[in-house]
């Protein structure tokens, strides 16, 4: 009988400070998310030098919670994994050093996690992951869909070319004068509208690429049109407008590569994740689809949380993967660090 592996794992990259004790790579034993949103609302996104002093203030008050409710101890950790990029190189360096002084003190091994392989691996807290398979990563900061011929190998097969998916709903909700983060306020809008305003599609042909400032600038211009012309437009069907382009380009090009490469299982990962039209088309599309498992994260699990770091860290422990005590925060961290 193997013995069980407990991770402990840390995630500072950018608004929350969460740290989780993982078993086994899947069962989560504590999973504590200190959020920082209150303090950012106001400025409308999050600032980097305050978020780099909530992170300092929670970082230990998070640790000790996520141990005590665990219920276990330093001795029983077999390693701890952290996220070393990308993100705000002021955040990262909190969750990566307070990694070291752990591992230092306690002599157990550092696992650097890329922050989207920690996405990715959340859907490993609820399902068996199966492979080949693609995960289409829908963050603040990321637009991806990444294929995964084997655990921990990672091919970026498309990518977003300008705003990520969730960048695109903050600034939308922001033109609608909704509060920050806009994503979750432009979801519940869409579902009590309907998408009457035509808005664009980039396709960006031939490729698995994505491209939503143009989509963007086009809901911008639609207000401010209407505004100047003294008509009113429901916020509701602007919402269901712009997520019907957003969700049909995602969905479109993820069923697209599913097929091509000929995968057994999709990943839904990332913030926006948490969207339910979203969701909904995507499991639509792949009921027409039944020799492809698709997996989506409960909501929880979507947003940036540790156990979805752990959870990743797990694996790369036991592929052998370790940190030295000169670990870095890296905000442009490419994701094939793992391969
Ligand atoms: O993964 P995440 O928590 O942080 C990053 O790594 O970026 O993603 C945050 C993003 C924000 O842009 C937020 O507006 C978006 O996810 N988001 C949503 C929803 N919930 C969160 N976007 C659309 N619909 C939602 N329900
Ligand atoms: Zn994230």
């Amino acid at each position: 009988m193997t013995k069980d592996k407990l991770i402990l794992g840390i995630e500072t990259s950018c608004d929350e400070t969460a740290v989780s004790v993982v078993k086994n790579g899947s069962e989560i034993l504590s999973n504590i998310v200190a959020s920082q949103i209150e303090s950012h609302k106001r400025f409308g996104g999050v600032v980097p030098e305050i978020a780099s002093r909530h992170h300092v203030e929670q970082i230990t008050l998070v640790i000790e919670e996520a141990i005590a409710r665990a219920n276990v101890g330093y001795e029983d950790l077999d390693a701890i994994a952290v996220t070393e990029g990308p993100g705000l190189v002021g955040a990262l360096l909190i969750g990566v050093n307070a990694a070291k002084a752990i591992s230092f003190a306690h002599d157990i091994p550092i696992v650097g996690v890329h922050h989207i392989a920690g996405h990715i691996y959340a859907n490993q807290l609820v399902d068996k992951l199966e492979f080949p398979l693609l995960s289409l990563v829908v963050s603040g900061g990321h637009t991806e869909l990444v294929y995964m011929k084997e655990h921990g190998h990672f091919e970026v097969i498309g990518e977003t070319r300008d705003d990520a998916a969730g960048e695109a709903y903050d600034k939308v909700a922001r033109t609608l004068n909704l509060p920050y983060p806009g994503g979750p306020h432009i979801d519940l809008l869409a579902q009590n509208g309907n998408p009457t305003i035509k808005l664009p599609r980039a396709w960006i042909e031939g490729t698995y690429d994505f491209s939503f400032s143009g989509l963007k600038s086009a809901v911008i211009n639609t207000v401010h049109n209407a505004e100047q012309r003294g008509e009113t437009i429901k916020p509701e069907d602007l919402a269901a407008s712009f997520q019907a382009s957003v969700v049909d380009v995602l969905v479109s090009k993820t069923v697209q590569a599913a097929k091509e490469f000929e995968v057994k299982q999709v990943l839904l990962a990332g913030g926006v994740a948490a969207n339910k039209g979203l969701r909904n088309t995507l499991e639509q599309a792949f009921q027409t689809l039944p020799e492809i498992k698709l997996s989506i994260p409960p909501l929880s699990l979507c947003t940036d949380n540790a156990a979805m770091i752990a959870a990743a860290g797990t694996v790369f422990y036991q592929k052998g993967q370790r940190a030295a005590l000169n670990l870095n925060g890296n905000p442009s961290l490419d994701i094939t660090i793992h391969n």
